[in-house]
């Protein structure tokens, strides 16, 4: 019984060695030094739902992210997530629709040729079918006006801010 508990350490080994070589892997153990991106303080949260123009600017953000639950089972909202039954919705404000890499769009959104905001959710999320025909995004719509304005402005806040000091920070070292 030793022979595959030996192979699987050797396995093992071997992997950490090509890891420690710096091939940037995703699978490595931690990565030395990358700080996370800092979580964003109120104020900052506070100057993007600020930024919105209203009703969205007066979002109820508890009442969002619990909006956002009926969302979660197709969608990721963090930058880099995978695409899942929906495309990851990192960056989605001031996005082409249908514009997420790699993701398979229906033509309806594929050719829709706007870019989204506040308003254009607004209408896409009361009725995703009567907004753009011939989607495949199967969700009956939300009918509260207040759930789409909430989930709207938890959506500004969540999905998109690089602070400034994220993006100054120097490339990790080789
Ligand atoms: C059952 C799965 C499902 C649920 C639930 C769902 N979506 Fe989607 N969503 C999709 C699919 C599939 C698409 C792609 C539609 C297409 O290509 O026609 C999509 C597309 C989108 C897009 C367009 C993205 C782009 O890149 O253009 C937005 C915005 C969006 N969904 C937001 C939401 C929000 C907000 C909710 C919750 C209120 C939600 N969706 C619930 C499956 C879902």
């Amino acid at each position: 019984m030793s022979r595959p508990a030996l192979l699987a350490v050797t396995a093992a080994t071997a992997l950490l060695g090509l890891s420690a070589c710096g091939d940037g892997g995703a699978s490595g153990p931690a990565k030395p030094a990358a700080p996370p991106k800092p979580e964003l303080t109120a104020e900052q949260k506070a100057a993007l739902l600020a930024a919105l123009p209203t009703p969205y600017n007066q979002g109820d953000l508890d009442n969002g992210r619990r909006v956002f639950a009926r969302c979660r089972s197709c969608h990721t909202v963090s930058e880099g997530g995978p695409n899942m039954t929906g495309p990851n919705l990192y960056g989605v404000f001031g996005r082409q629709a249908g514009g997420v890499e790699g993701y398979n769009y229906s033509n309806a959104v594929k050719t829709a040729g706007f870019v989204w905001d506040a308003e254009k959710l607004d209408h896409w999320l009361e009725n995703p079918h009567t907004f753009l025909r011939g989607t495949k995004m199967s969700f009956a719509g939300l009918s509260e006006p207040t759930d789409r304005r909430d989930v709207i402005a938890w959506l500004k806040v969540e999905t998109g801010y690089v602070p400034p000091a994220a993006e100054a920070a120097p490339a990790p070292a080789q």
